[in-house]
């Protein structure tokens, strides 16, 4: 025999929730965790309130118990939310006394740590890099970092299935079509030719960004692009630019070679190595056994990315390179992993110059 009927259940509801509001409503006044704690468990709990509307399911009808279940699981949820919400406040409220009590002096004086501070190691090397960039007649052309596929890639001559984009594991942004972190600092060269007519003459150092991460790769990196655009530019130019300032950061007696390599925006295209500043070209385990250190890629502009930006290839020419400005720094200060230089390590970072 059920002698539970539908009625009863929902009366029951009813009144557990009044219940509930009313206690709730109690512990508005001064929420404390343990407050919230102990209504859970006089409403949730195992001996609980709508736990003990619960037990009676056993003695209503067939029929009507998917109906009960329903009002009751209506109940719990209820209670269940307001549980949660009462949580929230109730910290919030804890963060807010403490606040209260102990209110921060904005003006009272720091006390020193005594330490200077000093530049970032790429920082430094940055400035060096530039202020060697500025003798040679140089300007400073910003790029942006965030930055479309047409300049990133397709006017640097990527073609869309040209297998060279399968070199740049690229971080593209959500949302938005064609929208890339810059991969190297190279789409400087299209923003800098399509604003500014030849003769141009400029350097861009910057972020970067690759899906890497080892030894010798962060996702984010550094590299400085040079860009040189007037008549008659021969290879000689560029090699000429590549060791004087190679030469003024390492020193006169490293030699630097050049070596042909393929990069879709130049021809002829190649890398620059430099003599190991370990061994000075005796073999290594930092040049591994070759005596030599890949320091970055260069080339002759290619007449597609004249093209793409409305420079006449008849007429002018021009040469390109870019470097990694980590890479370079690691070198010069004989650091041993990459990842040090993003570590926000004091220690580390303390041991260099406050001025370049
Ligand atoms: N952007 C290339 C890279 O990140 C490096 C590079 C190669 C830059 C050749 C150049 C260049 O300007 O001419 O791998």
């Amino acid at each position: 025999m059920s002698d539970v009927t539908l009625n009863t259940i929902q009366d029951q509801a009813n009144q557990v929730e009044s219940a509930f509001a009313e206690q709730k409503s109690a512990l508005a006044a001064n929420p404390s965790a343990k407050g919230v704690e102990e209504l859970r468990v006089a409403f949730l709990g195992r001996k609980g309130q709508v736990t003990s509307i619960m037990e009676q399911m056993r003695n209503i009808s067939k029929d009507d118990r998917p109906e009960a279940g329903k009002i009751i699981n209506k109940t719990r949820s209820k209670i269940e939310s307001a549980i949660e919400e009462l949580k929230a406040e109730a910290e919030e409220f804890l963060i807010q006394q403490k606040l209260d009590q102990a209110p921060i002096d904005i003006s009272l004086p720091v006390q020193s740590s005594g330490a200077k501070g000093s530049l970032h190691p790429v920082t430094l090397m940055r400035r060096v890099l530039l202020k060697e960039f500025r003798k040679l007649g140089f300007t400073v052309y910003d790029g942006p970092e965030v930055d479309l596929d047409l300049y990133n890639f397709s006017s640097l001559n990527f073609k869309d299935d040209h297998p060279a984009r399968d070199m740049q594991d690229t971080f593209f942004v959500k949302d938005f079509d064609k929208t890339v972190l810059r991969t190297h600092t190279s789409n400087i060269q299209i923003h800098a030719l399509m604003n500014q007519q030849p003769p141009l003459r400029v350097v861009s150092p910057g972020r970067t960004y690759r899906c890497d991460s080892d030894l010798t790769h962060t996702p984010m990196f550094h590299q400085i692009e040079c860009l040189v655009v007037d008549q008659n530019i021969s290879m000689g130019d560029m090699k000429g630019v590549i060791d004087t300032f190679l030469k003024a950061i390492f020193g006169d007696d490293l030699e630097t070679r050049l070596r042909p390599s393929y990069f879709p925006f130049v021809e002829p295209g190649g890398e620059v190595d430099l003599q190991c500043v370990s061994c000075r070209g005796k073999g290594c385990r930092i040049c591994s056994q070759t005596g030599w250190l890949e320091i970055g890629g260069l080339g002759m502009i290619h007449p597609n990315v004249f093209e793409a930006v409305g420079v006449d290839s008849e007429r002018y020419t021009g040469f390109a390179f870019g470097f990694g400005i980590d890479r370079i720094a690691m070198l010069r200060y004989g650091l041993q992993d990459l990842r040090q230089l993003f570590e926000g390590n004091q220690q580390f970072l303390g041991q260099f110059p406050i001025q370049p």
